[in-house]
C-alpha cells in the first residue's frame, strides 16, 4: 500500500507460492484445451481488431474462478481489494481478469490500460505463471515512471500492481512462451455501462 500511495507502482515477488503457481499453469492448460483462448483485440469500437504486431497474446477470460486454486487466488487478490480501499480510498468495486499467453517472439507495444467499454480501470495486476524463466529469455515489462523505464521480469510468482492511469508500459518479446495472468480492479461492477 505504501508503494502505491507513493510511486504507483509495486512488483511483489513470491507472491502466493509456488503451488498457486502450478495451480494456475494447470487451470490454464485446462481453458486452453476447452477452446477459451481467443486472440487479444485492441482499439476501441469499430476499430477493435487482434493487431498481432501491437499486441502478440491470446487471453481467456475468467468470469468465474473455478477450482480450488482460482478460487483461492482471487480470494487472495479480493484481500488487495479491500486494502486499496480501506487505505488509498480507492473505491474499488470488481475485478475483471484474464489468463494471457504470448508466442514467443511477440509481445504487446507501449500502452495505458483501459477499457474501450467506458468501465474505470484503477489499478493493474499482472501475476506471472512462468517457472524456469531464464536470464536472456526476455519478456520484461517495461514500465515507464518518471525515474526512468522499470523492466520487470515475469517470473513466477511475482504480482505486479500498479496504477492503471498513471503508467505507460509494453511487454518486451521473449524467446519462449509467456504466461500471466492480468486483471483490472474497476471503480464501477461489471456489466454497467457508461
Ligand atoms: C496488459 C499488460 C503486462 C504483462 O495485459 O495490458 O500490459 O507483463 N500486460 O503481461
Ligand atoms: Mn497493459
Amino acid at each position: 500500500m505504501d508503494a502505491l500511495a507513493g510511486p504507483g507502482y509495486v512488483a511483489i515477488p513470491n507472491y502466493a507460492g509456488a503451488q498457486t503457481v502450478l495451480g494456475l499453469r494447470s487451470a490454464r492448460d485446462r481453458r486452453q484445451r476447452l477452446g477459451q483462448f481467443r486472440p487479444a483485440a485492441v482499439g476501441g469500437g469499430i476499430n477493435r481488431a487482434a493487431r498481432p504486431n501491437i499486441r502478440g497474446d491470446s487471453i481467456a477470460w475468467v468470469d468465474h474462478p473455478v477450482g480450488e486454486v482460482e478460487t483461492s487466488f482471487f480470494a487472495r487478490l479480493e484481500q488487495l481489494r479491500v486494502a486499496s480501499n480501506r487505505s488509498l480510498m480507492a473505491g474499488l468495486e470488481s475485478l475483471e481478469m484474464h489468463f494471457a499467453s504470448f508466442p514467443s517472439g511477440s509481445g504487446y507495444a507501449r500502452h495505458i490500460d483501459q477499457s474501450p467499454m467506458g468501465v474505470d480501470r484503477v489499478l493493474s495486476v499482472i501475476y506471472y505463471l512462468n517457472p524456469d524463466w531464464q536470464l536472456g529469455d526476455g519478456g520484461e515489462l517495461a514500465i515507464d515512471t518518471t525515474d526512468g523505464t522499470v523492466l520487470i521480469k515475469p517470473i513466477a510468482d511475482t504480482l505486479v500492481v500498479f496504477l492503471s492511469e498513471k503508467f505507460a508500459h509494453q511487454v518486451l518479446p521473449a524467446v519462449r512462451e509467456r504466461h500471466s495472468m492480468a486483471g483490472w480492479f474497476l471503480r464501477r461492477p461489471m456489466g454497467r455501462l457508461g
